[in-house]
């Protein structure tokens, strides 16, 4: 395999930083997060050596879903701010090289946006077609049987009109019709005002869901999905140099080069899900998560980056908002919390692609359990946890689902120092803080020089200097190896060796003539520096390193 001379772009050797604005720092004390508080931590995150922000919505919502229900795409939800706040924002951020991705949320809206409260008041109002309504069946029953991914039916009828309308996630999310050139045409100049004011892209909600026919029941992959995201780049972003990023959960290879080839001009990149969904249950997903495999997490990873070597680009992530916590999920948040989410970082960062890092990832952060359902905020967990309670699920049962694929893991307030509530806020936040924030806090990563958090400002740094990272050509090492993760990465006669344990066990690993006898700089480990490779390794519980091999090819 050759490493094609693909175009150089700025977002290639970028590493994103996801921003949860209602966890991540409260300045005005009432207990959620903010753009004042954000725009307080810029320092903090240009230390970390990030070149990107994806903010999670910040616009103007009722918050049924924390923000991702929008009612108005032109103004800043109160609780977060202003537009002035907004733009200066943008502004403190370009002063250190930090580029703003917004979140674009436009497979569905807020029911109180203007068009909805429109479209609702009767059959014929002009923006009725913006969203997407079918009469009863004979017997009054919806349309269809259509599940709402947040519980209950896609379908809500609507007394005024009589008629229902399609909803995929709340009822208070109802779906855009983007069959209707009007609704492309305002998503359209919405965008542009957004570029305008100085934004560096969009992170696109659930993406692959627009191109639905709802009739048909095809909702991912609709037949014009490709056409649209066509003729948005070319109406917006397409003349601009920015990232553009979908949340694509039903992608496979094939359908993420349509979106990823620079010459179709659809979009930067798409997350792909594979390596989190084979942790879930085939039939009950993620409440009935499956144990990890290792072999099988390595041959989704390295299909990937196989595929997409050449056409098209990865993004690369452990966590984000919707998903737990790092390392509870695949290292150790006990004994080895701090050599395995070194490790993982490790493992994510050398792969090709552009990584994200999902805030408080940097330090550890863990997953949290509540006893009681009470004390979760998440949509999802809340009315999944009734709807199955009522199935007859046992509280247990769902209780351990959601403390291990719940959302609210990842969205409990950052923990910055040791302070009431981590430091976050001086008033009781609107989610409970995880209680271990007296151990795991910025404060103490930043004292401690071999915190997570400089692992994380050394693998950065390393991306910006090392071209083979970024464009270096992936082989897998040790595929079937039920306990280590390994790679390499070569880019003309440059070649890098990933060697990581994932496992809280001692590993002695024989060598394979491929590799062994290399030796050169350990760019990185979380033990002591290792720089050559015998016959054997004793790696010990979630060791991880890189050499840099190439003086010894
Ligand atoms: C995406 C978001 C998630 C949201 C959903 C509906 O999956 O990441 O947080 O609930 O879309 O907008
Ligand atoms: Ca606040």
């Amino acid at each position: 395999m050759t490493t094609q001379q693909i175009e150089r772009k700025w977002w290639h050797n970028a590493v994103v930083y996801q921003i949860y604005p209602r966890s991540f720092m409260d300045a005005n004390n009432d207990g959620i997060g903010d753009l004042k508080g954000i725009i307080s931590k810029l320092d903090y995150l240009h230390q970390l050596g990030i070149n990107v922000i994806w903010l999670s919505p910040v616009f103007k919502s009722p918050m049924d879903d924390n923000g991702y229900d929008i009612s108005d795409y032109q103004d800043i939800a109160a609780e977060f701010g202003t537009l002035e706040e907004m733009d200066e924002l943008i502004a403190a951020a370009k002063q250190r090289n930090i580029h703003i991705i917004m979140d674009l949320v436009v497979n569905h809206s807020s029911d109180e946006h203007p068009w909805f409260i429109e479209a609702r008041k009767s059959t014929d109002n002009p923006y009725r077609d913006y969203y997407v309504w079918r009469k009863p069946l004979a017997d009054g029953s919806a349309p269809s049987d259509f599940h709402s991914y947040f519980g209950g039916s896609g379908w809500e009828f609507d007394e005024l009109t009589g008629e229902y309308y399609f909803h995929q996630f709340s009822k208070k999310q109802p779906d855009l019709n983007w069959e209707n050139p009007k609704v492309q045409q305002e998503v359209h100049d919405m965008m542009n005002w957004w570029l305008d004011r100085g934004i560096g892209g969009f992170r696109m909600d659930v993406i692959d869901l627009i191109g639905k026919v709802v009739d048909q029941k095809i909702m991912a992959n609709g037949p014009h999905l490709h056409t649209l995201l066509q003729e948005m780049n070319k109406a917006t972003f397409g003349r601009r140099d920015v990232l553009t990023v979908g949340e694509t959960w039903s992608v496979t290879p094939e359908i993420a080069k349509l979106y990823s080839d620079p010459a179709r001009n659809e979009l930067s990149m798409v997350f792909q899900f594979e390596h989190i969904t084979i942790t879930f249950d085939p039939v009950e997903g993620k409440w009935k998560p499956r144990p990890f495999s290792l072999v099988e997490f390595k041959n989704v990873i390295s299909k990937w980056q196989t595929e997409l070597s050449d056409q098209g680009w990865n993004s690369l992530f452990w966590n984000n908002h919707d998903l737990p916590r790092a390392v509870s999920k695949y290292g150790d948040p006990g004994k080895y919390r701090i050599q395995s989410a070194k490790m993982l970082a490790t493992a994510l960062h050398f792969l090709k692609g552009t990584p994200y890092i999902y805030q408080g990832e940097e330090i550890g952060m863990t997953n949290v359990r509540f006893e009681s359902i009470e004390d979760y905020q998440d949509i999802e967990s809340i009315n999944l946890y009734h709807e199955r309670i009522a199935a007859g699920v046992s509280h247990q049962e769902m209780m351990q689902g959601i403390y291990e694929n719940g959302r609210d893991n990842a969205r409990t307030p950052m923990q910055w120092n040791g302070s009431a509530n981590g430091g976050f806020s001086q008033s009781s936040p609107w989610l409970k803080v995880n209680p271990n924030y007296g151990e795991i806090n910025v404060e103490l990563a930043l004292e401690d020089k071999d915190s997570i958090f400089y692992h994380y400002q050394q693998l950065i740094a390393l991306r910006k200097q090392r071209e083979v990272m970024v464009y270096g050509d992936y082989q897998p090492l040790f595929e079937q190896h039920p306990q280590v993760f390994a790679y390499q990465r070569t880019l003309g006669d440059e070649q890098l060796v990933v060697i990581c344990n994932f496992s809280g066990q001692v590993v002695e690993l024989s060598l394979t003539d491929e590799i062994c006898g290399l030796y050169g700089e350990c760019l990185i480990s979380n033990y002591r520096p290792v720089s050559e490779l015998g016959r054997t390794l004793n790696l010990q519980p979630y060791e991880s390193f890189v050499i840099d091999v190439s003086s010894s090819l």
